[in-house]
């Protein structure tokens, strides 16, 4: 009798990968990054104690990135300016160092980074620190360097990630950017106390319909993902915070299918990328509901048609009961009913799951693309 014991397996906890695994950590990695983080129906986030003075004097905020982190402070930007009524700039890291910023005694540089060991990263918060900038870090990873080297930092509680192309980091980058956002929004007396009552309970009510989204698209989307196998391109447009998830589910695709995969604002398609749609090319379409804002959900209803017209092969990720996208889709995936902001916490899961099911049907590592590397420690 021989009991054989595969120790990576035993890891995955029976999924085939530790993306699978990871993806399916999302609803988790949202609530622990919430927890302890709420009282009386506001944002209080312990960690910044002490900083409300800082908060009231920032007259910008600059997001430092790299890769994934970078697309969740460019939705973390929309939260920040519309609660926070901070103007915010989203910068890739390796930029920023290089072209001798300005950076005001009142600029906040804000880092995001899952491992908190990213050379650029590091690099940038460094330089800003010695020019008198104030850096609070977002990290995934406790006692890392980068949060070790700012003034400040907000964990995200996503718990280790170790499959290269982050998932469950990047909800929980996005929820700690809605925190902070909250957190400054009270500080600064930036938006009411039922505003800031509503928005958390949108907060806290995400995780759940991850869960949701898990629960019935995942098979669908993974099917889809497998009649797609071949596909040699795919596009993404979004508007709002659709657009930087465009840019995530794209950026998905090219690091695990390494399929040619490009993510464009919706309403900049007229203005060029129009011109790649030819009959067949498969485009996902992130559609914001028509509840908040009905001018910005025609706007990419219309967009939808545009490209339909042009024989492209829509696929659609939608809210719940919006029969507008009905007529002009091949494929409609459904996203449990969000407020505009919360939406992107919702539209990314389809993207992930998409992504890997697609690099699976291709018979790729989904884990170890090739390549790439968890974490980046050279600049
Ligand atoms: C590498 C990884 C990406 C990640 C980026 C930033 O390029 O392959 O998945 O988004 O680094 O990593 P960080 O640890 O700073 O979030």
């Amino acid at each position: 009798f021989e009991v054989t014991w595969d120790a990576a397996a035993a890891e995955k906890g029976g999924w085939s990968s530790f993306m699978a695994k990871e993806v399916s950590e999302e609803p988790e990695a949202v609530a622990n990054t919430i927890r302890g983080r709420i009282h009386d129906s506001a944002v209080v986030i312990p960690e910044l104690d002490g900083l409300d003075e800082l908060f009231a004097g920032t007259e910008r905020i600059l997001v430092i990135a790299c890769g994934t982190a970078a697309y969740a402070g460019q939705v973390g930007k929309y939260a920040l300016e519309k609660w926070a009524r901070v103007p915010v700039d989203v910068e890739l890291a390796h930029e920023f160092r290089y072209r001798d910023p300005v950076l005001s005694a009142g600029t906040l540089v804000v880092s995001i980074s899952q491992s908190g060991e990213t050379m650029d990263t590091l690099m940038a918060v460094k330089y800003a620190r010695e020019r008198g900038a104030k850096t609070l870090s977002i990290c995934n990873t406790q006692g890392a360097t980068i949060p070790r080297e700012s003034d400040a930092v907000v964990y995200t509680h996503a718990g280790p990630e170790v499959a290269v192309a982050s998932t469950k980091a990047f909800v929980a980058q996005i929820t700690a950017l809605y925190l902070l956002a909250l957190h400054i929004a009270r500080v600064r007396d930036s938006i009411s106390a039922a505003d800031q009552a509503r928005h958390v309970a949108e907060l806290e009510a995400v995780p759940a319909k991850i869960a949701h989204i898990l629960e019935h698209e995942q098979e669908r989307t993974t099917q889809l993902a497998h009649w797609m196998a071949d596909t040699r391109s795919v596009l993404f447009l979004g508007r709002h915070v659709g657009f930087p998830i465009a840019l995530e589910g794209a950026l998905k695709l090219k690091e695990i299918s390494y399929i040619h995969a490009e993510g464009f604002a919706a309403g900049e398609l007229k203005h060029g990328p129009i011109a790649l749609i030819e009959p067949g090319q498969p485009v996902f379409v992130i559609v914001p509901s028509p509840r908040e804002s009905s001018l910005l959900h025609d706007k990419v209803v219309s967009n939808i048609q545009e490209i339909r017209a042009r024989g492209a092969r829509v696929i659609v990720i939608a809210e719940a009961g919006d029969a507008a996208v009905l007529p002009f889709a091949d494929e409609v995936l459904r996203i449990p009913l969000a407020g505009p902001m919360f939406e992107a916490l919702l539209a990314v899961v389809p993207l992930h799951i998409f992504a890997m099911g697609l690099a699976t049907a291709r018979g790729l590592d989904v884990d170890q693309p090739r390549n790439l590397a968890k974490s980046v420690t050279v600049e």
